[in-house]
């Protein structure tokens, strides 16, 4: 971040910000206001390459939901996203972001606050897939790129992946990162938030990887880029043509597409808002199955580059 760089977080938003806080201030006791600040210093450090919020801010906030009344409970982790949103412009500060990504701050910043003001859900909390993207992006530990992603600023391959990818691409510091984590990496790791889709689409996707290509001249340390969805799965050429782009595009340019199977989750995704693969999943002819993208960081900064290239 420069002294010119582009602000996280305008000054009407920061403003009504405090607003949110002091008001849920004022409905919590203080023992309820420590146990926010609790969960906070729960999370993992984001340099560690762990996944969602961490076992120990999950044991905690398991703990904290049987203590205290489901309303307070909401009003505690509506409170754990406020008070890091109003910390995002410092906390980015330590994570070496570029412009390109931080000009993605504010319209970022401003749709939270707008979710959070309009929030009822009781559900809000370490098990809602919104609470997690909502935590990790406030507190920095995933960053926003466009195209609805958000990227996961450190994060290791399991184990079967990493054999897989070995097995396909045999570096020397694949084998030396397996021996030290356990499992290569660190990646970034990106994932949908499907609350803001108004550019998922293929040109939104191209802006989003270059943009991730400019994170990752920033962070030498990191591999590469990392997704699993069921969007990837090559069956979608007769399923779903619209959106063969999603796989094509980064195998084109270099990415590994791995093999990653079913899960509950990734049917209730593949058909949630398509009548299409909805039809044909209760009629037996479509299965939906997951792949993992792996782009290795030297192929999609090539790829960026010459994209750079391109431009008049
Ligand atoms: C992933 C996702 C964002 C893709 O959305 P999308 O680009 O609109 O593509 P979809 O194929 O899902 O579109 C849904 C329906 O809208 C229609 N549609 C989408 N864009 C359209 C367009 N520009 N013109 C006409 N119809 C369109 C599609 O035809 C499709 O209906 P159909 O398959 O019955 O014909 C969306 O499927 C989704 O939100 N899924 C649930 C969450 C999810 O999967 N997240 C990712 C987890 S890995």
């Amino acid at each position: 971040m420069t002294e010119e760089s582009p602000r996280v977080i305008d000054k009407t938003t920061a403003e009504a910000f405090v607003m949110e806080r002091d008001g849920l201030l004022k409905g919590l006791t203080q023992e309820q206001q420590s146990a926010a600040r609790e969960l906070q210093t729960a999370l993992p450090d984001w340099r560690r390459g762990i996944g969602g919020l961490g076992s120990k801010f999950i044991s905690l906030s398991t703990a904290l939901r049987e203590r205290f009344k489901q309303s307070a409970f909401l009003d505690i982790n509506k409170l754990v996203v406020v008070d890091f949103a109003l910390r995002l412009t410092e906390t980015i500060a330590q994570r070496n972001i570029p412009d390109e990504v931080l000009a993605l701050y504010p319209a970022k910043v401003s749709q939270l606050l707008a979710y959070l003001r309009n929030l009822s859900d009781h559900e809000y909390n370490f098990a809602h897939d919104d609470f997690v993207k909502d935590v990790r992006f406030a507190s920095g530990l995933s960053v926003p790129c466009g195209a609805a992603q958000v990227v996961d600023l450190s994060s290791i391959l399991g184990y079967k992946t990493s054999a897989r990818l070995l097995f396909c691409n045999p570096l020397t510091r694949y084998v030396r990162s397996i021996l030290r984590s356990g499992g290569i990496g660190p990646w970034f790791q990106i994932h949908t938030d499907s609350r803001s889709l108004n550019d998922f689409d293929e040109p939104g996707w191209d802006a989003c990887y270059m943009r991730i290509a400019a994170l990752l001249r920033v962070h030498p340390e990191i591999l590469g880029t990392a997704g699993r969805a069921w969007f990837y799965d090559p069956v979608l050429e007769t399923v779903s043509p619209r959106l063969t782009y999603l796989r094509q595009r980064p195998v084109e340019r270099g990415a590994f597409m791995l093999w990653s199977g079913t899960t509950d989750i990734d049917i209730r995704n593949a058909t949630a808002k398509s009548a299409n693969r909805r039809c044909l999943y209760e009629a037996g002819k479509y299965t939906p199955v997951s792949y993992i993208l792996l782009w290795p960081r030297e192929r999609l900064i090539a790829w960026a580059d010459s994209q750079r290239e391109k431009r008049p």
